[in-house]
């Protein structure tokens, strides 16, 4: 699960950390969201380091994204620890006015809070009506503990210990949402952990994203998968084309649909049967795929572009088969001109207009070069491409294309891990929705 630990600005910031090892050790996808003032007390660097995942505090920063709104989405639980008297009395209030409490005010996951404060400063009534205000608006404040405060004072207002907010922060999530079964009462539920399969690209962390368990998770969901590879049309014959065979692109519709997702798979001359049960369009050239993407991904949750796009075509295409003339040793020249970018392309368009897939998926097939290995190369086209996930498959002559086994490492926008799947297609696209599916809750 994915978990926004909310900092507040008190000396017990620094079991905060402590808070943050006990959900990454447990195998959660943790982000740490301090507020500017927590930052007096312990350094970004920490909770950068400690999360694996970058840290801000304003919602000025990576404005494209919307970054509260999308933290917001993707949170499984917010847990504030310490929430101090002021952090409370903003989000008692409904301020927004730094990126946690933007999140907070924009969330649907459940926020636990655990207060810390001097006893003078908890007893106030202004504090007891902020929590009490909080309590009615369905945040989980629990109660402070007793102890040892900063400086000579003892009493209550002693933040609890780390061990105690996750215990009470796992039992509200286990609770949540009302009625529905959660994950974590599942028997047999064990919490995400690394998945490490041994490739010839080590993950930079040692845990991966973590791997959503249980059946029928994409129930609800609308996903668009493009499979196969283009072909670019010279004379009514001839066409350049690529190795794709779709094998990957329909290993996806298929775990998509096993795992109750709605699927739209847009097949580019696909080698290989279209599973049952999913939507099918054809299209045969860069264009027409753009085209039929551009139609169907609107409303969907996630758009997975694994299909093999070409980057050119011909300049021109010739109406009759192109001839050699006899005798003669002359060969034509073929004239080419740049494809759109389909995937750069929808990118662009839901940054600009807000419309578009929730999640946009890319495929970068990558042999390397002589100065840069093929996972430099995938993270240099994460950035370029702008999508939120790349799937980057290491392709050689034998690898890759046409085969059932696959290697794919999925880069990520949202986090530095950088998990490796391995095994058959079709394994390897289940652990790649599993993932995902994490990233387009509720
Ligand atoms: O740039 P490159 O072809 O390696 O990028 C691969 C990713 O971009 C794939 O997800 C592919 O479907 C997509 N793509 C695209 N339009 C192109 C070329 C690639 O959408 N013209």
């Amino acid at each position: 699960m994915r978990i926004i630990v909310g900092i507040g600005g008190g000396i017990a910031a620094y079991k905060a950390v402590m808070l943050l090892r006990l959900f990454a050790k447990d195998g959660h996808e943790v982000i740490a969201m301090p507020t500017e003032a927590a930052l007096e007390f312990v350094g970004k660097a920490t909770f950068e380091a400690l999360s694996g995942n970058p840290v801000s505090t304003s919602v000025f920063e990576r404005v494209p994204e919307v970054n509260h709104v999308r933290q917001a989405e993707l949170a499984d639980a917010i847990v504030i620890a310490p929430a101090t008297a002021d952090l409370m009395s903003r989000l008692a209030a409904g301020r927004c006015d730094d990126l946690l409490s933007a999140t907070v005010l924009t969330t649907h996951a459940p926020v636990i809070m655990a207060p810390a404060m001097h006893t003078q400063m908890w007893e106030h009534p202004a504090t007891q009506t902020n929590v009490q205000t909080l309590r009615e608006l369905g945040y989980h404040v629990i109660e402070p503990a007793v102890g040892r405060l900063t400086g000579p004072g003892s009493g209550v207002g002693r933040m609890p210990e780390p061990e105690d907010i996750f215990e009470a922060a796992q039992r509200v999530i286990a609770e949540f949402p009302k009625g529905e079964q959660h994950p974590s009462q599942i028997p047999g539920y064990t919490p995400t952990r690394p998945v490490h399969t041994g490739s010839a690209e080590e993950p930079s962390s040692s845990f991966a994203l973590g791997v959503e368990p249980g059946p029928g998770i994409l129930a609800g969901k609308h996903i668009v998968i493009t499979a196969g590879g283009t072909r670019e049309a010279l004379d009514p014959v001839r066409f350049l084309g690529n190795r794709s065979t779709g094998k990957q692109g329909v290993a996806l519709a298929q775990a998509a649909r096993d795992l109750g997702a709605s699927v739209h798979l847009i097949g580019a001359n696909l080698e290989v049967p279209a599973p049952e049960g999913v939507q099918v369009t054809r299209v045969v050239s860069a264009r027409e795929l753009r085209d039929a993407v551009l139609e169907a991904q609107n409303n969907a949750d996630m758009l997975i572009m694994s299909a093999a796009v070409a980057d050119f075509r011909p300049a021109e295409y010739v109406e009759y088969k192109i001839k050699k003339i006899a005798d003669s040793s002359d060969a034509p020249t073929i004239q080419l001109v740049r494809n759109p970018d389909i995937l750069r392309e929808v990118v662009e368009r839901r940054q600009k207009t807000g419309t578009g897939a929730r999640l946009i998926v890319g495929f970068a097939a990558e042999t390397g070069s002589a100065e840069r290995t093929p996972l430099e190369l995938g993270r240099e086209k994460l950035v370029r491409k702008g999508c939120d996930f790349l799937a980057l498959n290491t392709v050689g002559v034998n690898q890759g294309f046409g085969t059932d086994e696959n290697t794919i490492t999925l880069l990520s926008s949202f986090t530095d891990r950088e998990p490796v799947f391995s095994g058959s297609k079709q394994v390897v696209s289940d652990q790649i929705l599993r993932t995902l599916a994490q990233y387009v809750k509720p």
